[in-house]
């Protein structure tokens, strides 16, 4: 199907015009899709509309399982993790390194510090650069006063504007210049409060650029105001840490002999951009499931933990470790921008139960508990990497989504389960397998889409 017309107005539209549009405009099984649209639905209408009103165009709803990691242990106390994520082996994965570390003490986290940055960006064209700064001076209480009535209630719970000072940043481009702030916003993310004062700030920047006796050029022109997703200052800490002679990992390797290679393994992710990516990507697995889970932005996340990854000038590990004196130290320094009131936290239903179960924790608990989860899943991926091979736990997991590919019935599923108990599974022998305990060929196999 290929439409080459542009729809004016569509989200004008009602939702089922909508629907209607673009089954007909983009669809290969019109009646399959609608059907489709349809299940995915709420079924209380109450609930529905919630949902449509979080986005623009909503017609539908996105499952994804909402799995749980018990026995997590984290500064003493024990936490179930609630995670939504769509790939097999990452609760299980989570729930594992739980396990490993509940008796050997567990979690242990700090929050380094909490500061937010956010810039407005502008072009001064002016010779003397120290005009500009004395203009900046003699304004600067008006970025306070202009803002006071937004920071009213975040003063109120401790948090507010910080700093805010000019930096010349003449040396990447000429003329460039910013109004840097930089924000306690406590509980919340923080992106609104901080773009609303930041918007405030060119507005003071400019509204007193021409009563001003020390300016010369009286031309200030603003690129845009907008924080930066980049909290190198908004930092947590978690480690874990036990005798060497305890790492027992239980798979014919000595714990001395595992550790060895745990730790080569990220040094390999230290000095090797293309290791280091991996390595991180499976941090982020246990991050942004909870991320997701606890309403969070994903994205603001994961832009900031690449970009902290790379603060040396090369992409390398979040993670690290080393062993002193027999004990092995496994820990992680990344910084993480989340908020536990505002955005869709008390208003999607199953975020709100991710904080219920979570113990309701305050943004500073939240880093501590997502930072350690991120570890917690490098620990299981390490161990499986530097001991059995990572295929052996992850097929295992995947192998059910295989067997819904092949339409497999629950006994079938529990047959193929069986059979697997002490092999690996691939695509190749679960279709063989499949295959002769159904009594049919591979070609006469029904699939959802091909896949390995
Ligand atoms: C898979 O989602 C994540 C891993 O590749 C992480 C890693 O290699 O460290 C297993």
């Amino acid at each position: 199907m290929t439409q080459t017309n542009k729809i004016a107005g569509f989200s004008k539209l009602s939702k089922q015009a909508k629907v209607e549009w673009l089954i007909e405009n983009y669809s290969d099984n019109p009646e399959a899709s609608l059907e489709l649209l349809k299940s995915y639905l709420h079924p209380n209408e109450k609930m529905q509309k919630l949902h449509d009103e979080f986005i623009e165009n909503t017609i539908t709803n996105y499952f994804m399982p909402f799995g749980i990691a018990p026995n997590f242990k984290l500064n003493g106390k024990v936490y179930c993790l609630p995670m939504a994520i769509e790939e097999s082996s990452v609760v299980a994965a989570m729930a594992k390194s739980a396990n490993f570390w509940f008796d050997k003490g567990g979690f242990v986290a700090n929050v380094v510090s909490v500061k937010k940055i956010g810039h407005v960006h502008f072009v001064w064209r002016g010779e003397n650069k120290r005009e500009l700064q004395q203009y900046f001076e003699s304004i600067k209480d008006l970025f306070y006063e202009r803002t006071e009535s937004v920071t009213r209630n975040m003063r109120a719970r401790g948090g507010g504007i910080l700093n805010v000072e000019l930096v010349d940043r003449t040396d990447l481009e000429p003329n460039y210049y910013q109004i840097k702030g930089t924000f306690d916003t406590r509980d919340s993310m923080g992106a609104n409060f901080i773009n609303t004062i930041l918007e405030e700030w060119a507005q003071v920047l400019t509204d007193n650029v021409h009563e001003s006796e020390v300016l010369n050029d009286k031309h200030i022109e603003i690129i845009m105001c907008i924080l930066s997703n980049y909290t190198p200052e908004c930092l947590v800490h978690t480690e874990v840490s036990c005798p060497v002679s305890e790492l027992n990992p239980g798979e014919n390797i000595s714990a001395e002999e595992f550790c060895d290679k745990f730790i080569r393994a990220i040094h390999v992710a230290k000095i090797e951009p293309y290791r280091a990516v991996t390595h991180n990507k499976g941090i982020m697995n246990g991050v942004d499931a909870l991320v997701l889970a606890t309403g969070n932005d994903f994205r603001a996340v994961e832009a900031c933990a690449h970009a902290y990854a790379a603060r040396n000038g090369s992409y390398s590990s979040l993670s690290d470790a080393e062993v002193k004196d027999g004990i092995f130290r496994f820990w992680i320094d990344m910084p993480m921008s989340l908020g536990t009131v505002g955005g869709i936290t008390s208003l999607h239903p199953m975020v709100r139960f991710s904080h219920e179960i979570l113990g309701h924790p305050d943004a500073q608990q939240l880093m501590m508990i997502i930072a350690s989860a991120g570890l917690a899943q490098n620990f299981s991926a390490l161990r499986s990497l530097t001991t059995t091979g990572i295929q052996k736990g992850h097929m295992k997991m995947h192998l059910l989504n295989m067997l819904n590919q092949f339409e497999a019935t629950d006994n079938e599923k529990m047959q193929i389960v069986e059979y697997f108990k002490d092999k690996v599974p691939s695509f190749q022998n679960t279709l063989e397998i499949f295959c002769k305990i159904r009594g049919i060929k591979p070609e006469e196999v029904r699939t959802a889409s091909s896949g390995n």
